[in-house]
């Protein structure tokens, strides 16, 4: 099938909840893609902060298609060995000591608003339910997940929301300290806000929220699904500012576009849950696990984490060039390879669309606002041409 007959069954079958260009990608190899009309790509959104090393990591496959042949899912009715040693393996890279598995990040932020929950239940006093998030966060498409994220958007159609989450001005420490009262239990925040438009705190604001939830007694919750496991540079996106949670969430890019969530923990957060309070039928199953284990493994083998920082690098002194020559470019902001770059026009989508034309891969965030997240697995060469590519198709618009 072409792009336009994959688009005609798309459009005749599946419910309109999206509405893309009239593109199918077919076929993916490390930052490369090609859609069904034979058309190469560069891809700069790897799967929206998914495809950590590329597509179709010759070891990944090999690992999923070996996996596959030997067992897939058996269930939580039983061990499944390749989740322990995942959940081991995210104990020795992060700050938590337990993990519970699901399958996407809006599944692992329901997990860690009911891990928090329950925890509250037995520390602090009754009532004291309520989670304070982000304006411009976002952590979700469920109805819980909605309501968690900052973003009236994403939440007015599907009213009654559930009770028990207030908003403040991320990157606001008065706002935040105002908010905590004694109805609230725990503080839940990306520490770089993704879809909201790369927003980038200032240097003091995470550790300032640490030390009011410490003061306070209750939970700091990060939602790392779109920082997490090297996007930033660093493992995790909290690690810039030298604090740790108490809950972090992942997803993403721990399955490399194998679908897997993760919420994590330490200390008695981490043992709060017991039989019976949260479970998934899929979440950590061994093909999921397995595939995971192999991202992580990859990620440090190659130095992938290194090579975000390194790129993430060059591309901000590439476009903090840009911004002096070009009206059309104002700054670039972000860590590592999650960037955003601010135009000095309200073009963004159409930026995109003609990037999209010229084979470049990018996502328009609001109006001004273009995400870059390619593979870290990215070479210097294709940030280059990346680069080009952009100025290219700013040159195109009329
Ligand atoms: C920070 C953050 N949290 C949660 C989610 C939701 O993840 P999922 O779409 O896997 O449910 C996203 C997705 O973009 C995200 O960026």
């Amino acid at each position: 099938m072409n792009n336009h007959e994959i688009a005609e069954l798309a459009r005749d079958y599946l419910m309109p909840t999206y509405g893309p260009p009239e593109i199918a990608f077919v076929r993916g190899e490390g930052a490369k893609l090609w859609d069904a009309d034979g058309k190469e790509y560069l891809d700069f959104v790897a799967g929206i902060a998914v495809c950590g090393v590329g597509h179709s990591h010759p070891r990944l496959v090999k690992t999923i298609c070996e996996q596959a042949r030997r067992i897939m899912h058996t269930s939580n009715l039983f061990f499944i060995e390749p989740q322990a040693r995942l959940a081991r393996k995210l104990a020795d890279i992060s700050f938590a000591e337990r993990s519970f598995f699901c399958n996407s990040g809006a599944e692992a932020n329901e997990a860690a608003i009911k891990l928090a929950r329950k925890w509250a239940l037995h520390n602090l006093a009754a009532g004291q339910r309520t989670i304070v998030t982000a304006l411009k966060s976002f952590h979700g498409r469920t109805l819980t997940t909605i309501t968690a994220t900052g973003q009236e958007k994403y939440q007015k159609s599907f009213l009654p929301l559930p009770p028990g989450f207030r908003y403040v001005e991320f990157g606001n420490i008065e706002a935040l300290t105002g908010a905590v009262d004694d109805k609230v239990c725990a503080v839940m925040l990306e520490p770089i806000q993704g879809e909201g438009g790369i927003n980038v705190p200032d240097e003091d604001y995470l550790a300032d929220v640490r030390s009011l939830c410490d003061d306070r007694g209750i939970l700091l919750i990060l939602d790392e699904v779109q920082t997490g496991l090297g996007r930033t540079g660093r493992w995790f996106g909290h690690e810039h500012w030298g604090i740790e949670p108490d809950i972090m969430t992942l997803a993403k890019s721990l399955g490399g576009g194998f679908p897997i969530g993760a919420c994590l923990a330490k200390g008695d957060v981490a043992t709060t849950f017991e039989p019976g309070d949260h479970a998934s039928t899929f979440g950590g199953n061994h093909l999921a696990c397995t595939t995971a284990l192999e991202m992580v493994s990859i990620i440090e083998d190659e130095g992938l984490v290194e090579r975000a920082a390194e790129m993430g690098a060059l591309l901000t002194e590439r476009f903090d060039a840009l911004a002096e020559d070009m009206h059309e470019i104002d700054h670039i902001r972000g860590e590592g390879l999650l960037l955003g770059v601010e135009l000095g026009v309200e073009r963004a989508a159409e930026v995109a669309a003609e990037a999209l034309d010229g084979g470049l891969v990018i996502n328009a965030i609001g109006t001004n606002l273009l995400r870059l997240a390619p593979p870290l697995t990215i070479t210097e060469e294709e940030c280059e041409r990346a680069v080009e590519m952009i100025v290219e198709a700013i040159g195109r618009l009329d």
